[in-house]
């Protein structure tokens, strides 16, 4: 459920009317939901009740804006981290360093060093040239790293391929027969602590079947990493539950179901479970707010070009995303149109034949579920600024990330000295 709702006719976040954030700030415009971040919060703890101390550790990257990292921080959760940036950045909000866990197969030195003198509470390892490449760094350092090994448990999540991270041919974690040795070699380095083991299939998962079938296989080498004398103590889950984008499609498994499946495998694990949710936390907690900039007659359909571009929201180029399409004033009547951006590519198309409320030139439309992985993925693709943020909470919004004028587009640039103009 979210907070975004059709208060006299005009679509709302929370007590604030959209049109007025896209007067004050212009568009295009990300904006969040504080209730609605809270709420889901709220449901996923629900959901893992029974479970003890769970660690949440939410998933920067999904959205890492400091006011959407503050508003978690402020309700306890950790953090998933994947880069010495998101890593700061979650530092910055105030979140524990203890609470935060560092995946991701390409951690450099500089970051396992960064990590550890913040103190962070796990690195899940995804190969063994890391593990020793992270012994080295620690020894250097003389500290001991925390660790767990990612398990790759060769299982299809039945979600978009490049979603899919579980199928033994992807880039993560180590292969599930050669765990044993692993752990063995791993623990072997003094300047290492052995403590847990990961998975991770995907995201936006919509059948738990995979889920569960990579979880019992986590539980098979709990056992025997144990019984081969591993003090392993946190089973970390991965995050991935998908969350409803079409209203025409059946909605995926509600977090009450995944934390039944996930008590129901791990019953007798008597280790400290942990949790990487993202889209599930953010996803329906935000919108992206855009005008219609014409409506262009085409041979088949009419084109409805925004003000947003493949650049603030890349999901529908790069995955076929859907996201729904709502006017912040709905008129009379519906249409059937193609929703483009204006970038110069015919990629740059948020819907095809989508039937939607009917929209002229000047009118603003909120595309839905654009919390997660929206303003994060963004760019400045045809010289395009990068979208600002607000964040709303109750009848109170604030502008949480800038938009920062077109010269900033060049300020990193350098001209080659070769070009460097004659001064007169
Ligand atoms: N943990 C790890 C190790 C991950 O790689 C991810 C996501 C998560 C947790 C969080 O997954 P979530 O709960 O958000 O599904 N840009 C894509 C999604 C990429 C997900 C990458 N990894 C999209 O827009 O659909």
């Amino acid at each position: 459920m979210n907070h975004f709702d059709l208060i006299d006719g005009v679509l709302h976040a929370e007590a604030v009317p959209l049109t007025l954030i896209a007067e004050a700030v212009g568009t295009p415009v990300y904006v969040y939901s504080t209730a609605t971040i809270e709420r889901h919060v709220e449901v996923f703890r629900e959901a893992l009740a029974g479970i003890d101390d769970p660690w949440i550790a939410y998933a920067v990257k999904a959205n890492p804006n400091a006011a959407v990292l503050a508003t978690l921080a402020k309700l306890g959760l950790g953090a998933d981290v994947v880069s010495g940036g998101e890593l700061m950045r979650a530092r910055a909000a105030g979140i524990p360093a203890e609470r935060i866990v560092f995946s991701g197969v390409g951690k450099t030195a500089d970051e396992m060093a960064l990590a550890l003198r913040e103190g962070i509470g796990q690195f899940n390892l995804e190969s063994e040239p890391e593990a020793e490449m992270l012994a080295d760094v620690a020894e250097m350092l003389g500290m001991v790293a925390p660790c767990a090994y990612r398990i790759n448990p060769a299982v299809e999540a039945g979600t978009h391929s490049k979603i899919s991270t579980g199928r033994a041919d992807d880039k993560f974690g180590i292969a599930y027969d050669t765990a044993l040795d692993a752990y063995a070699r791993a623990a072997a380095r003094p300047s290492l602590k052995m403590q847990g083991i990961a998975v991770h299939i995907g995201s936006q998962l919509t059948d738990l079947a995979p889920s569960r079938a990579a979880f019992e296989k986590v539980g098979l080498l709990l056992a025997a990493l144990r019984a081969a004398g591993h003090a392993i103590v946190n089973a970390d889950l991965g995050g991935g539950l998908g969350v409803p984008y079409d209203p025409a499609k059946p909605i995926p498994p509600l977090p009450a179901a995944y934390g039944e499946m996930v008590r129901d495998v791990t019953a007798g694990w008597n280790a400290r479970l942990m949790f990487e949710p993202g889209r599930l936390i953010v996803g329906n907690a935000g919108v992206l707010l855009s005008r219609v900039i014409r409506v262009k007659e085409g041979v088949n359909r009419p084109f409805v070009i925004l003000d947003a571009a493949m650049n603030d929201l890349l999901r529908p180029a790069m995955y076929e995303a859907w996201h729904d399409i709502r006017a912040v004033v709905p008129r009379e009547g519906e249409m059937t149109a193609h929703v483009v951006g204006p970038i110069c590519e015919t990629g740059d198309t948020f819907a095809r034949d989508r039937e939607m409320d009917r929209v002229e030139a000047g009118d603003l439309v909120a595309f839905m579920t654009a919390g997660a992985y929206g303003a994060t993925m963004g760019n400045t693709y045809n010289s395009r600024a990068l979208t600002p943020e607000v964040l709303v909470s109750g009848k109170d919004w604030a502008v949480v990330r800038r938009r920062l004028p077109l010269e900033t587009l060049i300020a990193g640039d350098e001209l080659a000295p070769w070009l460097q103009q004659d001064q007169h």
